[in-house]
């Protein structure tokens, strides 16, 4: 049984013992082991069936922590640090060579993020080391919001989740690298790029090419459901199309008259696209959970976090 509980001393002292605890954080949940542990680290790739190339997330709650990880921080860096943390911002850094080769899979750099959820910051300050965590799918499935879907996808697996509620994010971190001064996005996310670009001028997207090895979370199949899903600008066009199969909707602001209510989800009737983003991955779940024939899925406004929920739902319906 895997147990839901918002005991933080029972996390920590599993996670002290080498065993694995899912974490809430503010974008999504955690699959988190000790980053020093390289049994329960590995547990971590073994679970989620994740390939070794991929790179780990590491979690911090003090600027302490950072300086015991990398080699040095670039200016651009600091800004974003000072500016964002704790929030859903990962940095690409140098590492020192106390990092495990296994967190970073063998790269001179580290991700590092320091979280915004109040249960994680406790449960940080009360361990003697950071937390590595991917988010606690299985390789390339829907990325959990809430405990429960945690529990639905390890149970048994897993001896707790740590219950921190829906997370209000709702989409991974942003993560940010650097090269000779230029900021550089691998991965869209919670921070919309035009709100780095206030704090560290123009940043450059990073090469998108399918299957890069750089960012695996920007494989070209990712976060997906396992009914087949497109992504449209009209809705009602598709729907013609399929007009033969059973149908699911996941809409951006409104319901489509002449489809059942229950297989529609509307991510903002207000059109808020960090509303969007908080709901985005349990409408998916929710529609995946119905197994209808196709899930139709609205492509949202060009713009700010739209684009990050944008590139998901590409992702999501891509072939493979
Ligand atoms: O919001 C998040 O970032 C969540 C929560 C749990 O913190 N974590 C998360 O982890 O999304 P994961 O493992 O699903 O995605 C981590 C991404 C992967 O695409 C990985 O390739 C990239 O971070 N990454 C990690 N270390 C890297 C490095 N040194 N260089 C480039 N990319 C790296
Ligand atoms: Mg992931």
């Amino acid at each position: 049984m895997t147990l839901i509980s918002k005991d933080i001393q029972k996390a920590a002292t599993l996670l002290k013992g080498g065993k694995l605890v899912a974490i809430p954080t503010e974008t999504v949940y955690g699959l988190a082991a000790n980053i020093y542990d390289q049994e329960a680290v590995k547990t971590i790739f073994e679970l989620k069936q994740r390939p070794l190339f991929n790179p780990l997330i590491v979690h911090i709650h003090s600027f302490e922590q950072l300086a015991d990880l990398v080699e040095e921080v670039p200016e651009k860096a600091k800004a974003l640090t000072e500016k964002f943390w704790p929030g859903p911002l990962s940095l690409i850094l140098k590492k020192k060579s106390s990092v495990p080769n296994l967190i970073t899979a063998g790269k001179d750099t580290v991700a590092i993020r320091m979280p915004k959820h109040p249960l994680l910051l406790e449960l940080l300050q009360e361990l003697p080391f950071p937390l590595a965590a991917p988010s606690a799918n299985p390789f390339n499935a829907i990325s959990p919001t809430n405990a429960q879907r945690v529990k639905a996808y390890f149970e048994g697996q897993l001896e707790m989740v740590l219950e921190g509620g829906s997370s209000d994010r709702g989409i991974e971190s942003t993560i940010v690298g650097f090269e000779a001064e230029e900021a550089i996005v691998y991965r869209l996310g919670s921070l919309s790029v035009e709100t780095l670009e206030k704090v560290v001028g123009k940043v450059r997207l990073a090469n998108q090419a399918k299957n890069s090895p750089q960012a695996p979370g920007m494989l070209s199949k990712h976060y997906s459901p396992s009914t087949p899903m497109i992504l449209v600008k009209e809705v009602k066009q598709a729907i013609v199309q399929h007009k033969s199969k059973k149908i699911a909707i996941l809409g951006f602001q409104n319901k489509i008259e002449g489809i059942d209510e229950q297989h529609q989800q509307t991510l903002s009737s207000s059109g808020n696209l960090e509303e969007a983003a908080a709901k985005l991955y349990e409408a998916l779940h929710k529609l995946d959970d119905l197994a209808v024939d196709i899930i139709i899925a609205e492509r949202l406004p060009e713009q700010g976090l739209g684009n990050s929920i944008n590139d998901r739902l590409e992702r999501a319906s891509a072939s493979s």
